[in-house]
């Protein structure tokens, strides 16, 4: 969404300026220089420079000009592209035996970051209801601690747990986020029917759902009387502290925060993960660590870095039988 925001703004500025250094011509006032308009158009506002030129009749006759209308088509492939690479949403699905006796279809959902699919997230909100889930996991970002907006995220999980019931852990993010207005969204959250799972977990009948906070990754030793002789699908939003989940006894764990590593090399694989290391593995899909399957969603939104390229959001759907 930044990146939406600057290319409105500065759109917005190019037209403007058009408009005005017309105004100044006619005055015979003093003129914005020709360098500084086209400097405009260079950053990405050629857009809003090409309508300004257009409909106040303002150097359209000029050659150093005809540079913008060029520009202009460059912005909108290149708009078209990073729009398509940011907002073409996918499915990615995967089969989990644990020796249930009842089928459990899970939909993850990782590192909105206040990503907006469709208006009030209809349109991820679509996919999901489409998967008819049993529940809905949260893994951990759904807030932005560069770009904060509570009210996104309260829109998403507000028809989400009308969907199937919400289970949520927090991400980094929400760690950085930390004080009241953090306090307040969890409780908001926890009054809209999302169940937090912050180091806690839940007997759900046949397997156990627990969860780890983001925040005591480094320093978490075990549950209290976890019932080890049933399965034990874990919600934790970093994949890296692997061995931390095979200890807590997780047979099955749903995590994210790498994004897909931003930029998804064909044949290489994912750049750079947020702790900048260079081509991490995993950086998506599935992997076992001596009979634990780890999930790690390539997530949905974006955070420092505003465009992914061929890591397209994705949406997790797990199977488990
Ligand atoms: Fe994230």
């Amino acid at each position: 969404m930044i990146l939406v925001y600057y290319l409105i703004l500065i759109n917005l500025v190019a037209f403007i300026l058009y408009g005005a250094d017309k105004a100044y011509a006619k005055k015979g006032a003093r003129r914005i220089p020709e360098r500084n308009l086209l400097l405009w158009a260079w950053l990405g506002g050629s857009i809003g420079a090409f309508l300004g030129m257009q409909i106040f009749r303002h150097k359209t006759k000029k050659a150093k000009f005809a540079v913008v209308p060029v520009l202009m088509v460059i912005e909108i492939v290149i708009c078209g592209f990073c729009l398509y690479q940011n907002y073409h949403l996918v499915k990615t699905e995967y089969e989990v035996d644990l020796g249930l006796n009842e089928d459990l279809k899970i939909v993850q959902v990782s590192d909105l970051h206040n990503q907006v699919f469709g208006l009030g997230e209809s349109v991820l909100l679509d996919k999901i209801a489409a998967e008819d889930p049993d529940i809905i996991v949260v893994t951990g970002d759904i807030v932005d601690s560069t770009h904060t907006s509570y009210s996104i995220a309260l829109q998403f999980v507000e028809e989400a747990v009308k969907i199937a019931p919400v289970y949520y852990i927090t991400g980094n993010h929400e760690v950085r986020l930390a004080g009241p207005e953090m306090d307040e969204f969890m409780s908001d959250m926890e009054s809209l029917g999302v169940v937090m799972l912050d180091d806690k977990y839940i007997d759900m009948g046949e397997y156990i759902l627990a969860g780890v906070a983001d925040e005591s990754l480094d320093d978490f030793d075990a549950y209290d009387a976890l019932d080890e002789s049933k399965p034990v699908i874990m919600l934790a939003h970093e994949p890296q502290y692997y061995e931390l989940y095979q200890s807590l006894g997780a047979d099955l764990v749903l995590t994210g925060h790498y994004h897909g590593g931003q930029i998804i090399i064909p044949g290489v694989g994912g750049l750079i993960s947020p702790e900048f290391e260079l081509l991490p593995k995993p950086y998506e899909g599935m992997t076992d660590y001596s009979g634990m399957s780890l999930v790690l969603s390539r997530g949905l939104g974006n955070s420092v870095a505003p465009v992914r390229i061929n890591d397209y959001p994705e949406l997790v759907v797990i199977n488990v039988t």
